[in-house]
């Protein structure tokens, strides 16, 4: 029996990990901590909210005492850290908070790691770290060697933890592992981000907001990819080592817009140009050879198999769409894009 801290798990990807690791390890404990802010919906987890093996608990990674109270309780094996400020919009709108949670939150949890010590802490990081490739250069892909070189508050503050991460592993010997992924999509997306919030648009009709020409690409990967490579890289990754997570599913903008546009049968005048995002990164791409090469992983959906299903689960679950799209969801959607 092992016991899983998973910090951030009301939120998109975090919420589907527990859902994934609750049900496959029946034998193990997960404790998902979150602090419900705007991204995170104790909805995402009602479907294993009852389940013998997981308890929610409502606490922020940066709030050091609730946080060392709860691992002198729980004596945690693993701790998987997917909680952050996540938009890209919001982190040019706002960086600071980006840098409290995204900087001290991980090193709050990493002083509790090496007080009660764990097998293994997990930073969940992101392909923004790399900055971006350009669009002419198909060949070029993100290794786990390409410097950080990133262009927004929230990239620079997932770098930074990135660091901050190795440097406890080297000053302390903080047993650890890092994951970069690409853009995910896939059931219980905040509709802020790009494929959730064209879905949600393109349903009632509503202008599709496009930055620039549409032209920037994304390596787009199915949620429950990402979950499988973090299960495998928490288990049997080395020590001290980066992952680089991605499917090779690389888009324009402009094409992820058709393509849901064409499968809910909307119209392509939908679409309205808008202005750019401000340091706008063109192109991102990885190369996910190492996690294939050194612990097997393949991923289940290519974008094609897998955005059909993201689309009908839009579909399938208004209930949830609209609870989270109120609040503090509408006031930022107005401000934000009444400036576009
Ligand atoms: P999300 O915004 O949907 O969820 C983040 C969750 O963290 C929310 O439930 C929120 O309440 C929680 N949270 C925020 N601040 C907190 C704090 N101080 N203490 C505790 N909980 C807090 O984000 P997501 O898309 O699920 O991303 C999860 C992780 O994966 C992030 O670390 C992100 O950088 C990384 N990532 C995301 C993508 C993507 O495409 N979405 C790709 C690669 C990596
Ligand atoms: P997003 O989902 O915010 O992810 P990220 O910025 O982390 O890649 O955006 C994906 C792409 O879609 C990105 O190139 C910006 C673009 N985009 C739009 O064109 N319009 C929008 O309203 C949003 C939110 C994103």
């Amino acid at each position: 029996m092992s016991k899983f801290l998973i910090t951030g798990g009301a939120g998109f990807i975090g919420g589907n990990f527990c859902h994934y690791m609750v049900s496959k390890y029946p034998q193990d404990e997960f404790v998902c901590l979150d602090a419900l802010t705007y991204a995170g919906n104790l909805e995402t987890l009602e479907p294993i909210m009852n389940a013998g093996n997981f308890r929610f608990v409502h606490e922020n990674i940066c709030h050091r005492e609730g946080i060392f109270k709860l691992f002198a309780e729980e004596h945690f094996d693993y701790v998987i850290n997917f909680a952050a400020e996540s938009h890209v919009d919001r982190s040019i709108e706002n960086p600071e908070i980006f840098l409290k949670t995204n900087i001290l939150g991980p090193q709050v949890l990493m002083d509790a790691c090496l007080k009660y010590p764990v097998k293994r802490f997990h930073q969940v990081s992101t392909d923004e770290v790399y900055g971006d490739l350009p669009l002419d250069r198909p060949d070029l892909l993100f290794t786990e060697q390409t410097p950080l070189h990133t262009s927004s508050p929230y990239s620079a503050s997932k770098a930074a933890a990135d660091l901050l991460v190795m440097a406890y592993h080297r000053t302390f010997g903080l047993p650890c592992t890092i994951s970069r992924c690409s853009n995910n999509y896939g059931p219980y997306q905040f509709p802020e981000k790009l494929i959730p919030m064209i879905i949600k648009k393109a349903l009632a009709d509503e202008p599709l907001p496009i930055y620039g020409k549409g032209i920037n690409v994304r390596d787009w990967l199915h949620v429950y990819d990402h979950c499988t490579a973090i299960d495998l890289i928490v288990r049997q990754g080395a020590d001290g080592e980066i992952y680089n997570i991605g499917g090779h599913n690389e888009k324009t903008n402009l094409e992820v817009v058709q393509t849901i546009l064409n499968y809910l049968s909307k119209p392509q005048s939908l679409i309205t140009f808008v202005k750019d995002r401000a340091g706008h990164d063109l192109r991102y791409a990885m190369d996910p050879s190492k996690l294939e090469k050194e612990l097997g992983w393949r991923p289940k959906y290519t974008f094609e198999t897998g955005i059909g299903r993201t689309i009908d689960w839009n579909l399938n679950h208004r209930d949830w769409l609209e609870h989270v799209a109120s609040g503090e969801y509408l006031r930022f959607m107005k401000e934000y894009y009444s400036s576009k």
